[in-house]
């Protein structure tokens, strides 16, 4: 298939495009480098990258002009940094899923689009201007597909780590921060009590089950799924609080005030994306915290 990839220079992105070029398809990526990175770029003939800003309302067709495909995956991604830049968070997860949408509009033949959303959703969506954003981005989403018939689905994706994860800044994450400290031999900083429990999800599960809901959308009864118009929750099911995460380190750890706007727990309970796609994810954080200490053990 051609596949277009929005934000395929970031984290979620880039693993995504890894699996796209193995499963043998075409891509190509648009992203503005915000939050994502040159580096990222993976070399091979089946995938083009173009910087483009989606707060813009441009022709698409520039960059591929009839995908079978598009995944929505561009956004500013996190929390903290929205509470500071609420306007511009609207701006590139709101507006610029408007502007795709509208592109897809003008064409004859609708194109199916599988949105990025966030589990942040079931803590509240005015927590903050992040989730808000998010969910504002579904609802946009869900209008046009029912206003205007174009096929598509939801994956709510939650607490992903894994390759190609930010280790630093304001857009880091708590495993990236935590492996980061660990390899320079620093305590691990917990915020508040350390008590929140997050579902924390491997990239590789997060991209195989939004690869299945996508094939699903455009390849009808591919995993005899009715898929379009769907919201599926990818999470692995089961979460740790942050104190147990830092202790399976097995470093020294210390406690940091509380961030505003978190919520207490995540944890994916729906199973319809088991049910529907076939979905199951497979890596266990714990096991892969235990794979980066033994691997930077041995590199110390
Ligand atoms: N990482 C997680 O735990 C998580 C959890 C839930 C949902 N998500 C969603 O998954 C998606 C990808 O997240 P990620 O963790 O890979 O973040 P990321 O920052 O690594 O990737 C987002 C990409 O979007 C690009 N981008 C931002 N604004 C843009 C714009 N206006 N025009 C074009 N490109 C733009 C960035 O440059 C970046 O490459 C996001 O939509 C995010 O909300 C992520």
């Amino acid at each position: 298939m051609n596949i277009l990839v929005t934000g395929g220079a970031g984290f979620i992105g880039t693993n995504l495009i890894e699996r796209l070029l193995e499963d043998g398809h075409k891509v190509v990526s648009i992203d503005n480098y915000s939050t994502g990175f040159e580096t990222n770029e993976i070399e091979h003939e089946n995938v083009t990258y173009h910087n483009v800003d989606l707060r813009d309302a441009i022709d698409f067709d520039f960059f591929m002009e009839n995908p079978d495909l598009i995944y929505h995956l561009a956004a500013l991604p996190r929390i903290q940094p929205s509470f500071e830049f609420p306007a511009l968070t609207f701006e590139a997860n709101v507006l610029g899923t408007i502007n795709l949408l509208e592109w897809i509009r003008s064409k004859e033949n609708k194109i199916p689009i599988v949105y990025a959303g966030s589990s942040s959703f079931h803590g509240g969506v005015y927590k903050n201007p992040y989730t808000f954003t998010k969910w504002q981005g579904e609802e946009v989403v869900q209008m046009y597909h029912k206003t205007y018939d174009i096929p598509m689905s939801i994956c709510r994706f939650y607490n992903v780590y894994g390759p190609h994860q930010l280790t630093e800044g304001e857009y880091c994450t708590v495993i990236g921060i935590f492996e980061k400290q660990f390899r320079e031999g620093k305590e691990l900083t917990i915020t508040g009590d350390g008590e929140q429990r997050r579902d924390f999800t491997h990239v590789f599960d997060i991209v195989d089950g939004f690869v299945k809901c996508g094939n699903s959308l455009v390849i009808p009864n591919a995993y005899n799924a009715k898929v379009d118009g769907e919201i599926f929750e990818l999470g692995k099911g089961e979460n740790h609080s942050i104190n147990v995460i830092a202790q399976s380190f097995d470093s020294g750890y210390t406690y940091i005030p509380k961030r505003p706007g978190e919520v207490q727990e995540t944890l994916c309970t729906d199973t319809k994306a088991h049910e529907l796609l076939g979905w199951k994810p497979t890596i266990d954080v714990l096991d892969y915290i235990e794979g980066v200490r033994v691997l930077w053990t041995e590199k110390m």
